[in-house]
């Protein structure tokens, strides 16, 4: 069951456009969100990063050169730098050193062209949207759609952002409160995999919140925070029950649910998701699709139909295991 603060009023699993429509358009770009609300996605997810002026802007990771044209611009080669971020050392071109109308003279481009070679058709084209934009864009689609279209915001490295002057939270709150939609049943959820900023959140957001929780064991937000402890600490029924103090749901990577063998197959669904929903989680997880990992080895070279079949009976199996979206 849902708990009281639940963002909508869906029964059963959403659908989350995760990065827009990422498998068709160039990701985080208004295109690919447009397309995945036109696809019938319940949400669209936008993950936020600063701009050196302070405007949240939708990008994976603040470090672009991946994702937009910045690397072919003349005028931005000397703002490459390396920069230590949640203890890896990235080097590239960073949001927080652009302002938005610099940002603005970039274009996004395919960050995986191997596994996505359409949406390179699409480079050059479309710009990094702002936060602002994307809900703008919600709302056009909403009244035309004549169905709500949900934001999902993510906040990308906030410990990190907060140490260089350039805090996520008030910004998000912000501009959720000037576009009405920091209230109970607006369709928005915010979502983050550091614990902190969610605790931080949970004190000035009246939408619910929801703890993001991977599967690799990795520590960084925790020790950031003083806290030793794993993400797998964080799905074991205690941890569950301190999660449900400051946030309404946990997003689960998909093999938390229904982890996989050394070969790839599916094994035993495990307790979790019951054990969410028992201190009155509410359970999202991420990510399907038919490109990643979630299917067997062969899959992409396969032509054959039954590995489609198996793939459509795998996200099933998922969905039977009660998650909410
Ligand atoms: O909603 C969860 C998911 O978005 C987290 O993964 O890395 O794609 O932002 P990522
Ligand atoms: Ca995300």
């Amino acid at each position: 069951s849902l708990p009281s603060a639940s963002a909508h009023d869906d029964k059963g699993p959403i659908v989350i456009g995760h990065r827009g429509a990422s498998a068709y358009r160039p990701e985080h770009t208004l295109a690919a969100y447009e397309l995945a609300a036109r696809m019938g996605a319940d949400f669209i997810e936008p993950d936020l990063v600063p701009t050196k002026d302070g405007k949240l802007v939708a990008r994976h990771e603040n470090e672009i050169g991946g994702t937009t044209d910045v690397s072919a611009k003349p005028q931005f080669a000397d703002r490459k730098k390396t920069k230590t971020i949640d203890g890896v050392a990235v080097t590239g071109w960073f949001t927080e050193d652009f302002t938005l109308a610099e940002l603005k003279t970039l274009r996004a481009k395919e960050r995986i062209p191997a596994i996505r070679p359409r949406n390179t058709l699409y480079d050059g084209r479309f710009e990094v949207p702002t936060l602002q934009e994307v809900i703008d864009l919600s709302k056009r689609l909403s009244r035309e759609l004549r169905r709500e279209i949900g934001i999902y915001p993510e906040t990308k490295h906030p410990t990190y952002f907060q140490s260089i002057g350039l805090a996520l939270e008030p910004k998000l709150v912000d501009i959720l409160n000037r576009n009405g939609l920091n209230r109970r049943g607006a369709k928005v959820y915010v979502q983050s995999f550091e614990v902190a900023n969610l605790k931080e959140l949970n004190r000035s957001l009246r939408v619910p919140i929801v703890q993001l929780v991977n599967g690799s064991g990795a520590p960084y937000d925790f020790v950031v925070a003083g806290d030793k402890r794993t993400y797998a600490d964080l799905v074991t029924p205690a941890g569950l029950r301190e999660v449900r103090s400051y946030a309404d749901g946990v997003g689960l990577t998909k093999d938390i649910i229904i982890p996989r063998d050394a070969n790839g197959f599916l094994k035993a669904p495990t307790t979790v998701v019951k054990d969410a929903h028992k201190v009155g989680l509410i359970v999202h997880s991420w990510t399907f699709r038919n490109e990643n990992s979630f299917l067997p080895a062969d899959f992409r070279s396969s032509t054959d139909p039954a590995a489609y079949g198996r793939a459509f009976e795998e996200y099933d199996l998922f969905f039977k295991q009660g998650i909410d979206g």
